[in-house]
């Protein structure tokens, strides 16, 4: 692919020294184009040599070849790392007074922009809103992450790191979309097992497809993916585990379920809780085999932690939590109103209801869910594959946040 890979002035530059180290080893034919301000902080002689392309800066080099028209025209895929707020404000009002600037109007390839900047000038109104216009017209931004910042300062504002922005623009560029780029996503699957004796447990119906499929459409979509597994049907976890931006965690319990879905949520930008989790555990598990000739059991049931309801009371500011709910219900209306009541007593963002019986939901490939947000209104109905509901869930993710 020919690749337009524009600098902008600011620190994070040197970044972007392994973004092009990265796209050159992928195979990518790579064209530095750097603003004049940008060569304070990485010169031309280190993009040469890193590109093994020239490397100009001016719209008048090249004049008799028309570079400044041939860089736009010719490019597969556009990606601006560091892109700064004078950079964004500049494409925004359509400014074409260096190469970059005439580049980006002449080519019809997708753009991916990394936004770096001090957390006030992201949160400038002006910023806020000449993304909001480049996002209109298609541009894919890669949300900047919230850390460190130059100068001891900490808040969103940093790039995100060179591998996540390669991830992201070659997944534009592959035609899907990547609007959870640089999202943390943690999302739990399959039915927890509570353990009665060494061979005997207490457990549930769930696949764990519902949710493989959850984490395999947001990693399409550009996530960093850590998808916690409790029981699975076979084969349910094959496209997951092959992912490279999905960790799988294996679990069996619904305490082990917690601990790990913990301590992902404390990284994470989203949390979907798709596991069906065991409400009670056994209050005391037997060390051996309970044998027939002792009669039959009686089994001691204690209730276990709600695992949504701990992640929900711990949220991050900005975290977005998910919730499932699998009812049996009459109709939509029963449906509904059930629905509503628990998105009240969990204080989720999203809520995914859907209708189970001996036949749907569970175990089965296709699935129909109505999501509820925090007002209680229904705001997608998504009916299909799961991995259609899947999208259709990432889709009302991507207006909420
Ligand atoms: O209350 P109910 O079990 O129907 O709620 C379902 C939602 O709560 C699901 O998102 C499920 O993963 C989560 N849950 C939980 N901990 C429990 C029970 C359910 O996190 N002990």
């Amino acid at each position: 692919m020919f690749v337009v890979v524009g600098v902008t002035g600011g620190i994070a530059a040197y970044k972007t020294v392994h973004l092009v180290r990265a796209l050159v080893t992928n195979g990518h034919e790579v064209h530095v184009v750097p603003t004049a301000d940008s060569l304070r902080f990485v010169g031309t002689t280190t993009w040469e040599a890193v590109s093994r392309n020239p490397v100009t800066t001016s719209v008048h080099d090249d004049v008799s070849r028309v570079r400044h028209v041939a860089l736009g025209t010719s490019a597969d895929l556009v990606v601006i790392a560091p892109a700064t707020a004078n950079t964004l404000a500049k494409m925004a009002a359509g400014i074409a007074d260096d190469l970059l600037g005439v580049t980006l109007l002449a080519t019809t390839a997708p753009v991916v922009v990394a936004p770096a900047m001090h957390t006030a000038m992201w949160e400038h109104a002006a910023t806020q809103a000449n993304i909001a216009t480049l996002r209109s017209r298609g541009v894919h931004v890669v949300d900047p992450a919230d850390g460190p910042l130059t100068g001891g300062d900490s808040g969103p504002g940093r790039m995100r790191e060179p591998e996540e922005i390669v991830a992201a623009a070659l997944a534009v560029a592959a035609g899907h979309p990547s609007d959870l780029a640089g999202r943390r996503i943690a999302v739990s699957t399959g039915g927890t097992r509570e353990p009665i004796d060494p061979v005997r447990f207490l457990g549930n119906r769930s696949s764990g497809r519902q949710g493989a499929e959850l984490a395999v459409a947001a990693a399409a979509r550009g996530a960093e993916v850590t998808l916690v597994a409790a029981h699975v049907d076979e084969g349910v976890l094959t496209a997951a585990s092959r992912h490279p931006r999905i960790a799988v965690v294996r679990v069996g319990t619904t305490a082990e379920l917690q601990a790990a879905m913990t301590d992902a949520a404390a990284t994470a930008d989203v949390v979907a809780m798709v596991a069906a989790v065991a409400d009670f555990r056994v209050a005391e598990v037997s060390h051996h085999k309970l044998r027939k000739e002792d009669g039959a059991p009686r089994l001691d049931l204690v209730p276990n932690p709600d695992i949504l309801a701990g992640l929900v009371a711990a949220r991050r500011p900005g975290q977005i939590v998910i919730g499932f709910a699998a009812e049996t219900a009459a109709d939509d209306t029963e449906l509904l109103e059930r629905g509503r009541r628990k998105r009240e007593r969990k204080g989720v963002d999203l809520l995914a209801v859907n209708r189970v019986d001996w036949e749907h939901g569970f175990e089965a490939t296709e699935n129909r869910v109505l999501l509820l947000d925090a007002a209680g209104a229904v705001v997608a109905e998504a009916a299909g594959s799961k991995r259609a509901v899947a999208d259709a869930i990432w889709d009302a993710v991507a207006v909420v946040r």
